[in-house]
């Protein structure tokens, strides 16, 4: 008789124990936190709550004092830098890390760096490679006409869009994202939030992002982590989350904040 084929799904990412302190300061308590494969989850807190911390901590940017980090069901220790670690995970930081003087098309192939050796890297400096996979992330977030443009002449909310799609063209199970609206006016904060929400579900990948404004956390995402110094304060499907919740977790004691915020 066949055996039944169970398949054992690994979480995207799993902390166990983690915490971080940066001098005398705690960034982050021991703190545990398992998320699935697909999911979108929103990380909210107030201003130095450990969100950017959290988020270095999973993309192996920053080692923990403590506790295991887990990535598709493998030690962070024991990742390869390089091409396994840029599948298993991507960042998009606050500050983009885009290269103003390139033109849009080279920054999108930076994407590609961890699959690349370093040869083909430091060539895709000057000539474009893989050019139709970039340009089809490009077309996809819109900027296919600024392609040859210099950077730096992009605006705020399409220097993010040029970092989506280099994120696109590096496909990585999880994105990781760091306030990726904070510099957006609220029509291309949803604009964005849309795009990069559509894009996670039609791949199946997992999406953990950090936001301050937590109505947004609502409408996009299917999870919310709520921080607060260094600790999770709850973490609850969206669907569960109250306007009491959020207004201990921010303080917030007037209604117009309140109303600001969510
Ligand atoms: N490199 C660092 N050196 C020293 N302290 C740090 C460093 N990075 C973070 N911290 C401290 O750790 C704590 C958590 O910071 P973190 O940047 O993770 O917060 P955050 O929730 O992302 O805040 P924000 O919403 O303002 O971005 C803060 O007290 C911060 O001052
Ligand atoms: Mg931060």
């Amino acid at each position: 008789m066949r055996g039944k084929v169970t398949e054992i799904v690994k979480p995207a990412v799993q902390l166990r124990n983690v915490s971080k302190s940066f001098g005398g300061n705690v960034a982050l308590s021991p703190l545990s936190l398992t998320i699935k494969r697909g999911e979108t989850v929103a990380l909210v807190g107030p201003s130095g709550s450990g969100k950017t911390t959290l988020l270095n901590i999973m993309a192996t940017i920053i080692k923990p004092d403590r506790g295991e980090v887990i990535i598709d069901g493998v030690p962070s220790q024991n990742l390869k830098p390089g091409r396994e670690l840029s599948r298993k995970v991507g960042i998009i930081h606050q500050q983009l890390d885009l290269v103003d003087q390139l033109p849009v098309i080279h920054n999108v192939l930076a994407g590609r760096l961890g699959e690349w050796g370093i040869c083909r890297s430091l060539l895709s400096l000057m000539i474009p490679q893989d050019k139709e996979l970039a340009f089809k992330a490009l077309n996809r977030v819109g900027l296919i006409d600024k392609s040859h443009q210099r950077t730096s002449r992009l605006s705020g909310g399409e220097q993010q869009r040029v970092a989506l799609a280099r994120l696109l063209v590096q496909r990585p199970q999880a994105v990781l994202a760091d306030e990726p609206v904070s510099s957006l006016d609220p029509a291309r904060a949803e604009d964005l939030l849309a795009m990069l929400t559509d894009l996670v579900r039609e791949e199946n990948q997992t999406l953990i992002a950090s936001l301050h404004a937590v109505k947004y956390a609502r409408r996009y995402f299917s999870r919310i982590v709520a921080l607060r110094q260094g600790r999770v304060f709850f973490d609850r499907p969206v669907s569960d989350v109250s306007d009491d919740d959020l207004a201990r977790l921010y303080d917030l004691k007037e209604d117009a904040d309140a109303q600001a915020l969510l």
